[in-house]
């Protein structure tokens, strides 16, 4: 039923933005954390993309649910510690994988929104053979586009949703825009053929 529940909402979601959105029921026993990713992902003529993150609003998601806004986003809905809430963490971290508690070990609540929070856990595709082989990420449960993955977080269930954040190109005010936000946080691999 949960999982139901969560693929309408993924389904709501594509109505609104006409963007296709992936459900959140991922199985939290396949991350592994944002450390294995980063060994292959970091030399400067590859992108390095754990730079980009480091660098990124998506890696200080965590630590900014400490800061005295937050704490007042908090308490409008009734959450005392925001770090401490799975109200906030659910999008905040990727340790709690969508859900209100903590659901892996192998990433802390600390690393904020990861590479699999987009990408999806990684355990199925990060070996090197499947890496170099565009079919068999997608087959060891990459997600790909991984802009399907962002609504799942950047919706009006978020507290600080703005309706009018972004400006759309023919002048229409939303929420998110996905093309506008992926420019604020792209990591691309130069180097990178499509097989
Ligand atoms: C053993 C090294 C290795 C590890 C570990 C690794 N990758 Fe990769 N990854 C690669 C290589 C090699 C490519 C192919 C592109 C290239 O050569 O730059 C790649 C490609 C990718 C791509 C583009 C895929 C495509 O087919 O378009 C994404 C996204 C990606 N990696 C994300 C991740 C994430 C997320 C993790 C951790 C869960 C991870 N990688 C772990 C080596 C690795
Ligand atoms: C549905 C996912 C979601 C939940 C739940 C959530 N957030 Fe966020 N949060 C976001 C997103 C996405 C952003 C980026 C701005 C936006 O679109 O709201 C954000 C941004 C923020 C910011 C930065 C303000 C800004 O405008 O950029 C603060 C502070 C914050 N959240 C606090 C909280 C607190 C406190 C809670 C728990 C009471 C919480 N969030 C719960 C997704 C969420
Ligand atoms: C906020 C979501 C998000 C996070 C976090 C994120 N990525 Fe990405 N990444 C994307 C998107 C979107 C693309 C563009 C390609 C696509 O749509 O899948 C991309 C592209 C890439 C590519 C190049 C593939 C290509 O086709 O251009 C690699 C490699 C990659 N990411 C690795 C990583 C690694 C490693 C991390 C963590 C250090 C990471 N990403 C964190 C969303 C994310
Ligand atoms: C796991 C939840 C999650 C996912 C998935 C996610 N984000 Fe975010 N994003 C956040 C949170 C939380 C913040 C606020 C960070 C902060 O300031 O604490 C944020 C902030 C941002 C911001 C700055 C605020 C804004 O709206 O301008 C941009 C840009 C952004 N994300 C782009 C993306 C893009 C593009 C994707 C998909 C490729 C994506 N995000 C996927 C949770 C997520």
């Amino acid at each position: 039923m949960k999982k139901m529940i969560q693929g309408c909402l993924a389904a709501g979601a594509v109505m609104m933005s006409g963007v296709l959105a992936v459900a959140a029921d991922r199985d939290a026993s396949l991350y592994v954390g944002n450390k294995s990713c980063a060994m292959c992902h970091k030399s400067a003529e590859k992108g390095n993309q754990l730079g980009q993150w480091q660098a990124s609003v998506h890696a200080k998601a965590f630590e900014s649910l400490g800061s005295p806004e937050a704490k007042a986003v908090g308490k409008k809905v009734g959450v005392e510690d925001p770090q401490k809430s799975g109200k906030c963490l659910k999008c905040h971290s990727a340790a709690y994988n969508f859900t209100e508690t903590v659901a892996t070990e192998k990433i802390t609540p600390e690393e904020g929104v990861t590479c699999e929070s987009c990408h999806g856990p990684g355990k199925n595709y990060k070996a090197k053979n499947v890496m170099e082989d565009h079919a068999k990420c997608l087959e060891g449960g990459m997600i790909y586009p991984a802009t399907k993955s962002c609504e799942l977080c950047h919706n009006d269930k978020s507290p600080t949703w703005k309706a009018d954040r972004y400006t759309t190109k023919d002048g229409k005010k939303v929420g998110f825009d996905v093309e506008q936000a992926y420019e604020k946080v792209k990591h691309p691999d130069p180097l990178l053929k499509k097989k």
